[in-house]
Formats: structure tokens, sequence, C-alpha cells
């Protein structure tokens, strides 16, 4: 049973700087992941939030509700959020961090992850697939 998460202005996915994100909406990010859990024969829960606050009691509840990973894309939260760090790192489920652009190949301030290091991997630069690359790590590769 997989959580992904999105974090802020992921809701905006489609029309949220289509040639750095692409066009496919959050709804369509879902449904793929849905699909893909199914194929990999694991359930998947997908929710989106653009406050912090509501990410880290996801994460905090995650383990108690049965879930056996985590695919999350924190957003900017990335690169500042220590609360959303101590949250992963506080929790013992495998967590995989993705980003849809490849962030190393913009602004200097996405070259740093302060949630990476506490994550079990990071997938960055490989568009929506990322999601589903997480996913078969999660279900197959440990
Ligand atoms: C992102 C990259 C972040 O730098 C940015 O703030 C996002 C999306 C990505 O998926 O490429 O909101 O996480």
């Amino acid at each position: 049973m997989i959580l992904v998460l999105n974090g802020p202005n992921l809701n905006l996915l489609g029309t949220r700087e289509p040639e750095v994100y692409g066009r496919e909406t959050l709804g369509d990010l879902e449904t793929l992941c849905e699909a893909w859990g199914s194929e990999l024969g694991v359930s998947v829960t997908c929710r989106q939030s653009n406050y912090e606050g509501q990410l880290l009691e996801w994460i905090h509840e995650a383990g108690g509700a049965g879930f056996t990973g985590i695919v999350i894309n924190p957003g900017a939260l990335t690169h500042y959020s220590y609360a959303l760090r101590d949250a992963i790192a506080g929790q013992p489920l495998p967590v995989v961090e993705v980003h849809i652009s490849n962030v190393d190949a913009r602004e200097a301030f996405r070259h740093t992850s302060v949630t990476a290091a506490v994550c079990r991997g990071k997938i960055s630069g490989l568009g929506l697939l990322g999601y589903r690359l997480a996913m078969e790590f999660l279900t197959e590769g440990r």
C-alpha cells in the first residue's frame, strides 16, 4: 500500500509552467499512479496539499494507517523544510523523493534538497515516469 504525496503548487500541474512540468494535470498523474499500482499489484492512495503541516501529518500517520512506502514530491519544500525532513526521518517507512523537472539543471536554490538525505533515494528530471519508478522500487526494489 503506497502513499503518493504531492506538495505545494502541484495542484497546478498542466497549467503551471508547462514547458517545465508538462501538460498533464494532477488528476492525470493520480490516474496514472493508480494504474501503475494495479500493474504492480499494490494499492495506491494519492494526496496533495499546499500546506506543510498537512503533509507532515500524513507522513506521521502513514505507518499506522498500513502504508508500506511513500512517494513524495515535496515541491519547493524540498529546498528548505527541515520540518518535512524531520517528519520523514522520524517514521519507519521507506520514502522516495521525486521531482518532475531536473532540479539540478535549474536555479541554484533548487540544487539543494534538505529532504533527500533522509529518503531512500531521489529521482529527478524524468517527468511523471519518476513516480512509477519510485513505486517500482517500493514494491520490488528492496
Ligand atoms: C519540483 C521542483 C521544485 O523545485 C519546485 O519547487 C516544484 C516542483 C518538481 O517536481 O520538479 O514545485 O518538485
